[in-house]
């Protein structure tokens, strides 16, 4: 599922998860930007140091900034990504051409000086920024393929990986664990980490069929956010001493077949010991863990997979209806956008019925690494799902890049999208 480029990037690659990876492969062939795993490495290190003494000052001290609250969301200031002047710029010319075949683009730097003066908080700093191409979302990825601890196979590879993770970004509030399998596809999307705040681990599932029905696949263990303390440490250590690496190991596969009648193999797997904890040690841990079904902050992908089409219909028409929408811009300030768009998608709802974009899509039983899919679909299946899916994410990057993928089981195709589309 990851392209060349990342896999040479190995533990140091900056490279975005799946649908990310989808654009840094393509838009590497153009810009030439991610060389090696040092470049890479560099990289973020210069555009970090650059960008970090020329941060607005929104509060008066970093080490007071840090810890206001629990939460890590007012923690990164810097260039004001909400705001895009309405002066008009190249991006208002209709003439502007995105293809490399078009007619040669003139007076690049005044007009780029001309952008950078409308946007100051982007202008500073804007000598020495390094852009790596990534898609959206400000987010860091520590990328692993390796099992550090050889025992803890498969499944069973989160917690060393995610207690390594913890130890190595002292500066992450969270960590983020998302499935090889998993997709992004809505990149306009927030997690939103307020409503977190309280909780020191977030996943999907739905309590009635934890408490209930005391279901195995009543939660998805294969995405969840857990907060760097010593909360989590602690959480860890418990929940990793029912792996394959444990002494109680085989006792503990028994335990968790007698208590989910709907298991389907014997042996201990970390998602049915997740359960176990909610249910057996709820008043150690539960108070602290939010299960959350209000989005898809993972959807199955069966589920999903045939509501693409009326969302894209549907958020077509709204930008048919919206000029605003409609207007070019660059992708640094796509967040000012994201929240227009929030205005037009009060009605969408959330999740399962909704035709909101689904934040990511979970390929559950493809098992694209292992190539072992559910017998319940054939291959095809999986790969055609896949597909559609990742371009119907990198739709939503290609946008600003002023291209498109008309057909979603074509990954090589793009189209040019004309001024002022879909007008
Ligand atoms: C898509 O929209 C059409 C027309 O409104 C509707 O008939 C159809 O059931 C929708 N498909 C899905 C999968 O929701």
């Amino acid at each position: 599922m990851l392209s060349s480029e990342v896999s040479q990037l190995q533990h140091f690659s900056m490279a975005m998860y799946n649908t990310r990876t989808r654009s840094v492969s393509f838009l590497s062939d153009i810009f030439l930007m991610v060389g090696s795993s040092m470049v890479a490495f560099l990289t973020i290190w210069a555009l970090w140091s650059f960008l970090t003494p020329n941060v607005k000052q929104t509060t008066p001290a970093f080490s007071a900034q840090l810890y206001p609250s629990v939460s890590c969301a007012n923690y990164v200031s810097g260039p004001d990504l909400r705001h895009d002047p309405a002066d008009q710029s190249f991006y208002d010319d209709p003439t502007l051409n995105y293809a490399i075949d078009s007619p040669p683009i003139k007076n690049w730097d005044e007009k780029r000086m001309e952008w950078l003066k409308q946007h100051p908080t982007l202008a500073a700093g804007a000598k020495s920024r390094i852009l790596m191409v990534t898609g959206r979302h400000d987010i860091e990825i520590f990328y692993n393929n390796v099992l550090l601890q050889p025992k803890m196979f498969s499944f069973w590879a989160k917690t060393p990986t995610i207690k390594a993770a913890m130890l190595a970004h002292p500066e992450a509030e969270w960590i983020w664990w998302v499935d090889s399998d998993a997709a992004i596809t809505d990149m306009d999307f927030k997690l939103p980490l307020e409503r977190y705040k309280n909780h020191n681990f977030v996943l999907h599932g739905w309590l009635k069929l934890i408490y209930e029905t005391k279901s195995w696949t009543s939660i998805n263990a294969g995405v969840f956010l857990i907060r760097n303390c010593q909360w989590s440490m602690d959480f860890m250590d418990v929940w990793a001493s029912m792996g394959p690496q444990s002494p109680q190991y085989d006792k503990w596969g028994e335990t968790l077949s007698n208590l989910f009648k709907d298991k389907i193999f014997r042996e201990s797997d970390d998602q049915s010991g997740l359960v176990y904890l909610l249910l057996k040690e709820k008043e150690k841990w539960g108070d602290k863990i939010y299960v959350e079904d209000e989005y898809y902050f993972q959807g199955y992908w069966v589920e999903i997979l045939g509501t693409f089409e009326n969302i894209t219909d549907k958020y077509k028409q709204i930008e048919k209806d919206s000029p605003l929408l409609r207007r070019r811009h660059a992708e640094r300030v796509s967040e000012a956008y994201a929240t227009v768009w929030e205005e037009y998608l009060k009605g969408a709802g959330y999740g399962r019925g909704s035709w909101r974009r689904p934040f990511i899509t979970h390929f559950t039983g493809c098992q694209p690494c292992s190539g072992n899919h559910n017998e319940m679909y054939s291959a095809q299946t999986c790969v055609d799902a896949m597909q559609k899916a990742l371009l119907f994410a990198d739709n939503q990057v290609l946008r600003n890049y002023g291209f498109v993928h008309l057909d979603l089981l074509d990954p090589s195709a793009v189209n040019p999208l004309p001024f002022d589309y879909p007008a």
